[in-house]
């Protein structure tokens, strides 16, 4: 059952490109002329830089990504290409060769509207002290955090377009003097600095310095070898904090990812399902698909169980048959519950958004449920008895 239901990862992209208006006498498809927004992102084969391509490839922004790794980025990139226009370049982003092919790719996209430079390394760990610390490596650290951004920055300056941000991603570490920090947090502090700085240069571009906080990731595994880093929270926790920055009005400055103002509460819905139990499945898909004319983006049926989704305007509609719905309301929330229509909405965060909508009023139907298909879902039972489902892609 791994490839049902709602919420499942790499469904064709949920794009508000077009519409439909269905007129009283035949159906017109109609272009919207909207403009798709470019952000480059270093670092993104994990961590803080794919959780952050995930959440702005939800909301349709091209993405030009890279990492060192080719496979790992591969694979993010399989991933996210199912949702949005993904360029990913393996390499170095200290090597000139490789961050021209960034560059390239910018053009190639028509501009640059947010540069994110999000790789960093860490240095050796346990991190020596200052007076044994090794200089070349520590050339290597200042290469990668604070040249690179700097020289990648000076690369796609051309292509900025209006209203260009610059997001650093800085550390703790680079304004509180923890001892054995020395190379690392030394270099986040000129990060900070020349940032700080750029910011005063171009009062026409909104540049930022993002410390995210502790995340739980390979970085912060490697910065404490050994140590048990289970209750430091992922980095979709930081993610909302740099959305703010990258699509919000906030000053040049420095922000704290997971403090913002706001952060906790600023969820936002990515996409409306509307999901029909249908009794005659064959003649209501034959209405919605040929009727309607909207478009399948997935086919989920199996065996018995019947499941499609369908792009309608700038929200999908997913058809079951009686034996799929009673299947999800089996894993969601362990009995028959739902009658013929209720709604879903795509969330960051289902248990956070859940407790947002109970205190509103609704009343939760059962626990946050994570699916076989990897979704986390809640059921809850809003006003006048329609049923809804909160789910987010978790990976
Ligand atoms: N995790 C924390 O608790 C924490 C706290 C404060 C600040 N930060 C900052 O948050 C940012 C993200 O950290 P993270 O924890 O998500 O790290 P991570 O899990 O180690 O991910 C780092 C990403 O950057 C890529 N990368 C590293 N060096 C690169 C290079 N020279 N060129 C191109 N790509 C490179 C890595 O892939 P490859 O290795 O394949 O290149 C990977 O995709 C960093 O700036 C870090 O300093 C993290």
């Amino acid at each position: 059952m791994g490839e049902l239901s709602e919420g499942q990862r790499g469904r064709v992209p949920f794009i508000s490109y077009f519409t439909f208006c269905v007129l009283p006498v035949h159906i017109q498809k109609v272009t919207l002329n909207m403009t798709q927004k470019t952000a480059l992102i270093t670092g993104t084969s994990r961590g803080l830089g794919l959780a952050l391509t995930h959440a702005l490839a939800d909301r349709n922004w091209s993405l030009i990504m890279d990492a060192r790794g080719a496979d790992a980025l591969k694979e993010a990139e399989r991933a996210l290409a199912a949702k949005t226009d993904i360029i990913a370049i393996a390499g170095d982003v200290r090597s000139p060769e490789h961050r021209q092919a960034l560059v390239d790719a910018v053009e190639k996209s028509g501009g640059l509207d947010v540069l994110v430079n999000n790789a960093s390394l860490l240095g050796p760990s346990p991190q020596p002290n200052l007076l044994d610390y090794p200089l070349d490596v520590l050339n290597d650290v200042y290469q990668v955090n604070v040249l690179a951004p700097l020289a990648l920055l000076q690369a796609v300056k051309d292509h900025a377009k209006d209203d260009f941000r610059v997001l650093n991603v800085t550390s703790d570490a680079g304004v509180e003097a923890y001892a054995g920090w020395g190379g690392y947090g030394s270099s986040k502090a000129a990060l900070e600095q020349w940032t700080a700085i750029l910011a005063q240069e171009q009062p026409g571009w909104k540049v930022y310095q993002v410390d995210p906080g502790d995340m739980r990731t390979r970085m912060h595994q490697e910065a404490f070898p050994g140590e048990d880093i289970s209750d430091r929270p992922f980095p979709d926790v930081s993610v909302p904090g740099f959305l703010q920055l990258i699509e919000g009005d906030l000053p040049s400055g420095r922000y704290q990812a997971q403090t913002m103002t706001g952060s906790e509460n600023h969820q936002t819905i990515h996409e409306l399902r509307l999901i029909l139990t249908a009794r005659q499945f064959d003649a209501a898909l034959r209405f919605y698909q040929e009727g309607l004319g909207l478009e399948l983006l997935e086919d989920w049926s199996e065996g018995n169980q019947r499941g499609m989704l369908f792009k309608a305007g700038y929200a999908t509609l997913e058809l079951n048959n009686e034996t799929q719905a009673a299947y999800l309301d089996e894993v969601e929330v362990g009995e028959r519950v739902a009658g013929d229509v209720r709604l879903a909405f795509k969330v960051d965060d289902t248990e956070q958004f859940s407790h947002q909508v109970i205190a509103s009023g609704a009343k939760a139907l059962s626990g946050v449920v994570d699916t076989p298909w990897q979704d986390r879902h809640q059921r809850l039972q809003a006003h006048d008895d329609i049923q809804v489902t909160l789910f987010q892609e978790i990976r």
